[in-house]
């Protein structure tokens, strides 16, 4: 049982970062880490399974109060990635993130369940806007909102710890559903 999924299409779904995806998620994690570290500030640390079940306690409490939807992507049957969103009730607005398995990269498996992700933000939880921040010199990730059609809408300085110094992060915004 889950409390929530998204089915993207046969072999492509997001699942809610249940108890049973630590596991599985931890091992992930620790196959990728050169891969996530330069993009992904909270790889950086030490990554244990006990913090990572603990982050994903504070996650589902959060998605309990309708403020955040972590979700773990499963391609045909494996867990690959994630995908996240923390939401603001008041505002009406979402901010997303997303990472993938390098050896899973490349196959447009990002975009396509990141695309449902935030079709069900926007029809579903009534979201009026949804943001992806990713550092400036991050292609991969800045390709995906694109093919998603985000805006670029500023970029802002020094806003991430990089692996050395900071990165200038790009905001890109949408107000309306993909396929709208
Ligand atoms: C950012 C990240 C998630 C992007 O992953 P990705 O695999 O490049 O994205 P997609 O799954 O959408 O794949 C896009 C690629 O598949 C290709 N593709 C194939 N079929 C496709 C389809 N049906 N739809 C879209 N793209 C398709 C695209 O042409 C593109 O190829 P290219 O990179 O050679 O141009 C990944 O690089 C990652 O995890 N990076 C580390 C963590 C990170 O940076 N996270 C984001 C922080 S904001």
């Amino acid at each position: 049982m889950t409390g929530f999924a998204l089915r993207v299409d046969d072999e492509l779904e997001l699942v809610l970062r249940e108890a049973w995806t630590v596991a599985p998620l931890h091992e992930l994690i620790m196959s990728n880490l050169q891969h996530l570290r330069p993009w992904e500030p909270w790889a950086r640390g030490e990554q244990t399974e006990a913090d990572l079940s603990a982050f994903t306690r504070h996650a589902l409490g959060e998605w309990v109060e309708g403020r955040s939807l972590p979700t773990a992507l499963r391609f045909r049957g494996r867990l690959v990635g994630g995908v996240g969103a923390q939401l603001n009730a008041y505002f009406g607005t979402a901010e997303i993130g997303y990472w993938i398995d390098a050896g899973h990269q490349g196959r447009g498996l990002v975009t396509r369940a990141v695309g449902a992700f935030v079709q069900h933000l926007f029809e579903e939880r009534g979201v009026a806007r949804v943001e992806i921040q990713t550092a400036v010199g991050n292609q991969r990730s800045r390709a995906v909102a694109e093919r998603l059609g985000f805006e670029l809408e500023g970029v802002l300085r020094a806003a991430q710890p990089a692996l050395q110094g900071r990165h200038d992060v790009c905001v890109y915004g949408k107000t309306t559903p993909p396929e709208a």
